[in-house]
């Protein structure tokens, strides 16, 4: 069951029960589909304009042609926040190639299916940002960027994602790391990774299998705001294990530090003195830099 009254699917607003998709919609059928998660901070969307950016390139990469312009799109999502007064909280959008039996796109009706959905978040507990993440490495790898381009959100990538995430809930552990082919850290299964080394932030680039993420974008532009180099390059577990700080950054996480991994310490066990200030940027910029979904 869901707090949502209602559900944006195929260009109308429909009651929650009565938002069903047929049984062969290739999301369903062969993961064929692309989606964002969006997040709602007190009445305002943030970072509207990047979500459904990445949408449709997801959906152009994939080639499947979203039959409506992204000023429409927002214009959906921001109608479907509306309708369920959501002022915070989650926003899910997908969107499939279409409808059929068979993965031949020409045997199927190519009319995307479009849902937005909006949600209540399961958050992490308030302590996990004072005290930090356990966090181990899955044995679950994330395909190689040449197979499955990261940079593509689509639905079909995320078993990998789960299977790591079993096993991190299977320890007990906050999240989990994941590796690339060449046994370099890629991300974690719904966050980017971010390491702080002699002042200065390390991430790992999409080509080492990370999605671009949007709050990972946010927190590149408020550390250099801050002075704070970035750099993008390859991370090891050594870099991880043998850093200063540690974090995490996602929609629905936002900035968490990483303090254990894979029984090792990062730094003193506490999250650190930059990892406290882009938290504290962060927020600040969730707070103020969303756009506007209701009347003032
Ligand atoms: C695999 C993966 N990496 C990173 C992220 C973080 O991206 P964003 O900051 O755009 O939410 C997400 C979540 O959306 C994700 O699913």
């Amino acid at each position: 069951m869901s707090m949502a009254k209602c559900v944006y699917l195929n260009g109308k607003l429909v009651a929650w029960e009565d938002a069903h998709l047929g049984i062969y919609d290739h999301g369903f059928l062969y993961g064929d589909g692309v989606f964002e998660g969006i997040r709602a901070y007190d009445g305002s969307i943030f970072r509207l304009t990047d979500h459904v950016r990445r949408l449709y390139r997801s959906a152009l990469a994939l080639a499947i042609g979203i039959p409506m312009d992204p000023e429409a799109f927002r214009a959906a999502i921001i109608e479907t926040v509306r309708a369920n007064e959501l002022r915070s909280g989650y926003i899910r959008v997908s969107v499939s190639r279409g409808t059929g039996l068979g993965l031949d796109p020409e045997h199927i009706d190519k009319t995307p299916t479009i849902v937005i959905s909006t949600e209540q978040l399961r958050l992490y507990p308030e302590s996990m940002y004072e005290n930090g993440l356990d966090v181990i490495t899955a044995s679950t790898r994330v395909p190689p960027a040449v197979c499955i381009d990261p940079q593509i959100k689509s639905l079909g990538r995320y078993i990998n994602n789960i299977l790591a995430k079993m096993e991190a809930n299977r320890v007990g552990a906050g999240e989990a790391l994941m590796l690339n082919m060449a046994g370099n850290v890629a991300e974690a299964t719904g966050d980017n990774l971010f390491l702080v080394r002699s002042g200065k932030l390390i991430t790992p680039p999409t080509s080492e299998g990370a999605l671009v993420g949007i709050t990972r974008d946010a927190v590149i532009a408020l550390a250099e705001k801050m002075g704070l180099s970035v750099i993008e390059r390859a991370v090891t577990l050594y870099d991880c294990y043998t850093s200063d700080e540690a974090f995490l950054t996602g929609t629905a996480a936002e900035v968490i530090p990483m303090v254990r991994l894979d029984n090792r310490t990062i730094g003193d066990g506490k999250p650190g003195p930059i990892t406290h200030d882009i938290i504290a940027a962060f927020r600040r910029c969730t707070a103020s830099e969303g756009e506007p979904a209701f009347d003032a």
